[in-house]
């Protein structure tokens, strides 16, 4: 394992002659050393103090202590002294004087070889114990050393694991906040979404009921209107021949009488006054611009049923081609002035559907596309199939929709139409007709380019039961 050196600092190993020679040995040594022969025997720390006071110590080692403290010999010294010859013996470990055993022999001038002997016995059993005990303690202190350095390892070690899993959690706790708020946002967007059915769903009902109530006088007005506009023609037809054949009877002076002269005069008092050549000209107009009024009036009633109760039909089996062309023809004066319309037809295989939605899936997609054309610009309507869906294109060179509006266009109510020319359902009706039919509805737009609507309606369709009720 890798160590820190700033880290770990080297147990430390000092001791002193007490720890290596414990003061009971060296008592027993004091007191066997007369009988050995040996005049006493001592030891002295290296500052020369006495390491036991209190035994062996006598006037020879204290003299030489005070020697000692002052010369602090290296090595070992055979000294006469007046008392004898004394033997110093450096106690030397790891290279460091620790003390020195003092060794007195009798004052009769020679070493007897018995006493030698019995020094060196004693010195080899001194330094046998310095050493014995040294190893014991440098053992201890290795091992200490190994266990306080092993534990900062483990330490370190499991520092460094809880760094990396400190680091872990706060890498999970970060991404669980993104999470968290990923998670808000779904659900933000899911209630918002909740809310918008709901609201759409009550706008649906309201929708239906108002749809109803316009449906029923709108019916009279309509036919009203159609009626009234073929009697205008009648009476305009009528009024113009009356006038003409007055005043031919007139110039032929057939109003000669009073009663006459005066119908005349009443009568050219009206026409001038009421500005009869105006109204007759106005009246045709006027009921035109009513007709289409109420045709505008109907499809958004239309709109707003199919919105609220969509598919009220019977499936049958239709030439989507026929029903394009049909189509064509309804929508033909919205097209005429500004359009040209190109058709690429493939033959397709009969489709099973709701043939008149999808005539206004046609009829939406075809009055958006000339909608979309500001002056002129080409309206190209393609058919083919594959093994099971017919796939029909409406193309238009119109003004595109925004890339960030694309997403809106399906919406309910989402028109970019002025007040009176879109409602904002025709596209979200075309959605729910071409998913009541299982097919798909995908739009390519470029702005300043022209948009191009795909559906692909499958040829044949299993539908639940009730479906085929109307
Ligand atoms: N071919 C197209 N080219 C450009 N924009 C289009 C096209 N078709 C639809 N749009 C855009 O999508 C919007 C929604 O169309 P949608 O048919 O649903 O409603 P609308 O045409 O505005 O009103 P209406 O209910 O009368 O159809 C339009 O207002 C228009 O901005
Ligand atoms: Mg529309």
């Amino acid at each position: 394992m890798e160590r820190s050196h700033e880290t770990i600092t080297p147990f430390d190993r000092e001791y002193s002659l007490r720890d290596l020679l414990p003061p009971e040995v060296v008592l027993t040594w004091a007191r066997a050393a007369p009988p050995l022969g040996l005049g006493h025997l001592s030891v002295l720390m290296p500052d020369g103090t006495p390491l036991l006071p209190d035994a062996g110590c006598g006037e020879v080692t204290r003299a030489i202590g005070k020697r000692l403290a002052e010369t602090r010999p290296g090595t070992r010294a055979l000294k006469e002294t007046p008392k004898g010859w004394v033997i110093l013996t450096p106690l030397i470990h790891e290279l460091d004087i620790l003390g020195y055993l003092v060794l007195g022999f009798n004052p009769d001038g020679n070493i007897p070889t018995d006493e030698l002997t019995a020094a060196e016995t004693i010195l080899a059993t001194a330094i046998t114990q310095i050493m014995k005990s040294g190893c014991g303690l440098a053992m201890a202190s290795r091992v200490h050393g190994e266990v306080v350095e092993d534990t900062f390892a483990n330490l370190k070690e499991k520092a460094a694991q809880l760094a990396k899993s400190e680091k872990k959690y706060r890498l999970l706790a970060a991404s669980l906040d993104k999470e968290v708020k990923r998670k808000t946002e779904e659900i933000r967007q899911a209630q918002e979404h909740l809310m918008q059915q709901e609201k759409m769903a009550s706008i649906g009902q309201l929708a239906a009921g108002v749809a109803h109530e316009i449906n029923n006088p709108m019916g009279f007005i309509t036919s009203n209107i159609n009626s009234l506009d073929e009697y205008a023609g009648e009476l305009i037809r009528f009024v113009t021949l009356q006038r003409d054949l007055i005043d031919e009877a007139h110039r032929a002076g057939l109003f000669t009488d009073d009663k006459t002269a005066r119908l005349l005069s009443e009568l050219r008092h009206i026409d001038e006054g009421a500005d009869i050549d105006f109204i007759l000209k106005d009246i045709p107009p006027l009921l035109s611009e009513s007709i289409d009024g109420a045709e505008r009036i109907r499809k958004i009633v239309q709109d707003l049923k199919d919105f609220a109760h969509p598919g009220e039909e019977t499936l049958c089996l239709a030439d989507l081609n026929t029903n394009l062309d049909k189509s064509i023809n309804i929508v033909g004066s919205e097209l005429k002035y500004k359009v040209t319309l190109e058709k690429d037809y493939r033959p397709l295989p009969p489709v099973q559907c709701y043939a008149r939605q999808l005539d206004q899936v046609f009829i939406n997609l075809l009055v958006n596309a000339a909608q979309a054309i500001t002056d002129k610009g080409t309206i190209t309507v393609t058919t083919s199939h594959d093994s099971t869906h017919a796939v029909v294109a409406i193309a238009d060179t119109g003004t595109g929709i925004p890339k960030g509006k694309l997403k809106k266009i399906f919406d309910p109510f989402y028109t970019t139409k002025p007040v009176g020319k879109g409602t904002g359902l025709g596209l979200n009706v075309v959605y729910n007709i071409v998913k009541r039919h299982r097919g798909s509805i995908s739009v390519k737009s470029e702005e300043g380019k022209g948009t191009t609507f795909t559906l692909r309606l499958p040829l044949h369709r299993a539908l639940p039961a009730e479906e085929n009720e109307p």
